[in-house]
């Protein structure tokens, strides 16, 4: 984890953190849903204890057979994302400025958040398994890789970059999401496109909440919050899985294949992220913020302008127009 690159006043992130902690664990409820509601990966998978089993089976294949390369290419990408829960897990509990214990509002929510996620690998990692189309013990070396490498974001341990990168990725993977149910259900895949609707939901509900976090922490800190969403900004947001790699190659090369073939198929693409900004610059309605500092002005000004610029930019990106031909993929 690297430095905060600002001058934090001592103690102000921690007054702060002191004063959203019960936010978070009277707003929980309204972000997260109790677990008998919620449904489960084996509300979709075939049931081995039924006798219509392999019938079930083989129409999943059947389906699965007609999905185009590139989008089982982005579904395996998508799954390893979430298979690598443990890292997001882990990088949520080190955040400063919380109280570290299990009591905490932070802490009930980063382990209520982690088994809802936890449903997400787990439900698209048995449809990849029962497709037919994927090299599981390649898919599970990138996993473990991808797992044991982490990720290095740029947040550090302070909870307003912590709070602004998971927003920008919950709806990210929101977006995504949903477009791999959209094309899964052209290409005749009902299944897959329930699974991936139903992920891209649960997206959706967490992205909210930490909007809302980030919302509040506006209300009291709006200067040092803006100061972490410029520096967030100019980092630029990677994505989490950016070190994924496949046996034998160098880390981050899956990535880049996997990133490709999401904006080939304009599942995940330069737009996007300038969506995204814009809806959290409308979100947390920063134009409006008033009396802020004179760096809190120029974080905003830039912030305000950034789609913009990034909207130039994003025509000059060329995406690869081959795909490219991952060991996770058979045939
Ligand atoms: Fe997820
Ligand atoms: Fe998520």
């Amino acid at each position: 984890m690297q430095d905060l690159p600002l001058n934090i006043p001592e103690g102000s992130r921690k007054e702060v953190m002191t004063y959203l902690e019960p936010f978070m664990l009277n707003e929980m409820n309204e972000y997260l849903k109790p677990v008998e509601e919620m449904w489960q990966p084996a509300d979709f998978l075939p049931d081995a204890s039924r006798d219509t089993f392999f019938e079930e089976i083989r129409d999943l294949q059947d389906s699965a057979q007609e999905l185009p390369y590139d989008l089982v290419a982005v579904l395996i990408g998508d799954t390893i994302t979430e298979e690598a829960l443990p890292t997001y897990e882990s990088w949520l509990t080190m955040v400063d400025d919380v109280q570290k214990n299990e009591q905490g509002g932070w802490m009930k929510w980063v382990r209520a958040w982690t088994a809802e996620e936890n449903r997400h690998g787990d439900l698209l990692n048995k449809y990849l398994y029962l497709s037919g189309r994927v090299d599981m013990k390649q898919f599970e070396i990138s996993t473990q890789y991808l797992i044991k490498d982490g990720f290095d974001i740029g947040t550090g341990a302070d909870p307003y970059r912590n709070f602004i990168y998971t927003s920008f990725q919950e709806i990210a993977t929101n977006i995504s999401h949903r477009r791999v149910a959209g094309m899964a259900k052209k290409s005749g895949d009902k299944l897959l496109a329930k699974m991936c609707g139903v992920i891209a939901a649960d997206e959706a509900r967490h992205a909210k909440a930490y909007m809302s976090f980030i919302a509040q922490a506006i209300k009291v800190d709006a200067n040092e919050v803006l100061l972490a969403f410029e520096d967030m900004m100019r980092k630029k947001i990677v994505m989490p899985a950016h070190f994924l790699r496949e046996s034998g190659e160098p880390q981050g090369e899956a990535f880049a294949h996997f990133s490709d073939a999401a904006q080939r198929l304009e599942v995940y693409t330069a737009l996007d992220y300038i969506d995204i900004l814009k809806t959290l610059n409308a979100d947390w309605a920063i134009d409006k913020i008033s009396a802020l500092n004179e760096k809190g002005e120029k974080a905003r000004d830039y912030l305000m302008k950034l789609p913009d610029r990034l909207t130039r930019l994003a025509d000059r990106i060329k995406v690869p127009e081959i795909q490219y031909k991952f060991k996770w993929i058979y045939g």
